[in-house]
């Protein structure tokens, strides 16, 4: 554990206990993933999210708020229950990597409800690719057609390896057909996937990437309306995981598809808004994922059925992600502490405290 604060001075004394929060860095949160074993934390997740799903109406919820300019939105996502409080800071601007920059990027706070006193600050750029597979996955494990074997994916960039592994940790999906628009993201995840043991086979087209997968995952990023699928690429049985509409927008999914389709979300209020249900009418009939996680819902009906998950990334799912990260945290993991808190003394003189540090003549 490394501690952050600035070496002590009669002036700044030594930061007290409560003035330190435990902070996981990109680096720290690689170590863990590497220490773990990736499908473990992926199962581990997975885990965290199904229990957090499972008792949904115990969460304080909201749509996230988002600001959105020309190239991209800023995005804060709270979620809360009666123990703890969390949000994620996270960004998605699709122009990015063209400057050296990601996509998606973020960080995030998980917080004591009883006293609002952060008990965790975390990197969760890693945390977000790993967290977005993993509930993918988990969607998947109920809605996809049994025996599934091969998956589509269609957009090879950041979050693409990590919907692999958990596709293959939790459905035991080992053979993927990769399209990008542009080659390099393709031989990029090509190599990584084949290091990691898939049988990956790289196609020139979008049409040519849905033969024979009976999941078809779109993880593109364009802000605008795009037309990934086309109804007739859709055919009976198959399971479509929509990663990359998630904005006003920002669709993936023609409508014709939505329309054939049953189509399983995780909060109505914020998917009709950013999802790929944003194009139809608001009423138009919905799942929640919780709900068939929790037996209270159908997943899917028939072999025949095409089902849609239609994922535009909810709080809860980070808040259960920062749940998993504070229990390793607290088994051990790699962290530092930063000097956070203000902690005077006496809890009403902050100024006193100031004032002590008031350098000297
Ligand atoms: N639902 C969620 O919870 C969630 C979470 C994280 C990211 N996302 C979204 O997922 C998408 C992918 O994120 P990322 O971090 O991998 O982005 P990225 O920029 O790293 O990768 C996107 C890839 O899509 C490709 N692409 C763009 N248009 C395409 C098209 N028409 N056909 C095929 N490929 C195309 C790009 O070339 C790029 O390689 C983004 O839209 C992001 O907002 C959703």
């Amino acid at each position: 554990m490394t501690d952050l604060s600035p070496a002590a001075t009669p002036q700044t004394p030594a930061p007290s206990a409560l003035a330190m929060v435990p902070f996981v860095s990109v680096g720290d949160m690689m170590r863990l993933v590497h220490r773990e074993g990736i499908d473990r934390v992926l199962r581990d997740l997975a885990a965290h999210i199904e229990a957090d799903f499972l008792r949904w109406p115990e969460f304080d919820k909201t749509p996230r708020v988002a600001s959105h300019s020309e190239g991209g939105v800023i995005e804060l996502m709270p979620a809360a229950d009666a123990r703890l409080y969390g949000f994620k800071y996270v960004n998605g601007h699709p122009g990015n990597t063209r400057s050296g920059h990601q996509t998606v990027t973020a960080f995030g706070v998980l917080s004591d409800v009883a006293t609002g006193y952060p008990l965790l600050l975390s990197e969760m750029t890693l945390l977000t690719a790993l967290r977005t597979a993993a509930t993918s996955a988990l969607a998947a494990r109920a809605l996809m057609p049994a025996g599934a074997a091969t998956m589509a994916m269609i957009g090879n960039g950041a979050q693409c390896e990590f919907q692999a592994l958990a596709f293959r940790a939790l459905c035991g999906i080992d053979r993927l057909r990769l399209y990008d628009t542009d080659p390099r993201a393709t031989a990029k995840a090509m190599a990584n996937l084949r290091r990691q043991g898939f049988e990956v086979t790289a196609c020139d087209a979008a049409e040519a990437a849905v033969e024979g997968a009976q999941v078809i995952t779109t993880c593109t990023a364009d802000k605008r309306n795009a037309t990934i699928l086309t109804d007739n690429m859709v055919g009976a049985g198959v399971h479509v995981n929509a990663i990359g509409g998630d904005c006003p927008g920002k669709t993936e999914l023609h409508r014709d598809i939505l329309g054939r389709a049953t189509i399983f979300v995780e909060y109505p209020p914020q998917t009709r808004v950013e999802g790929e249900i944003q194009q139809l009418d608001p009423d138009h009939p919905v799942t929640e994922l919780w709900q068939v996680l929790a037996g209270q819902a159908p997943g899917r009906r028939d072999a025949r059925e095409i089902t849609l998950f239609d994922s535009v990334g909810f709080a809860i799912e980070d808040f259960s992600a920062l749940r998993y990260l504070l229990g390793r945290v607290r088994a051990g993991a790699a962290h530092a502490r930063l000097d956070l808190l203000a902690d005077p003394d006496d809890p009403r003189d902050l100024f006193g405290m100031l004032e002590r540090a008031r350098p000297a003549g």
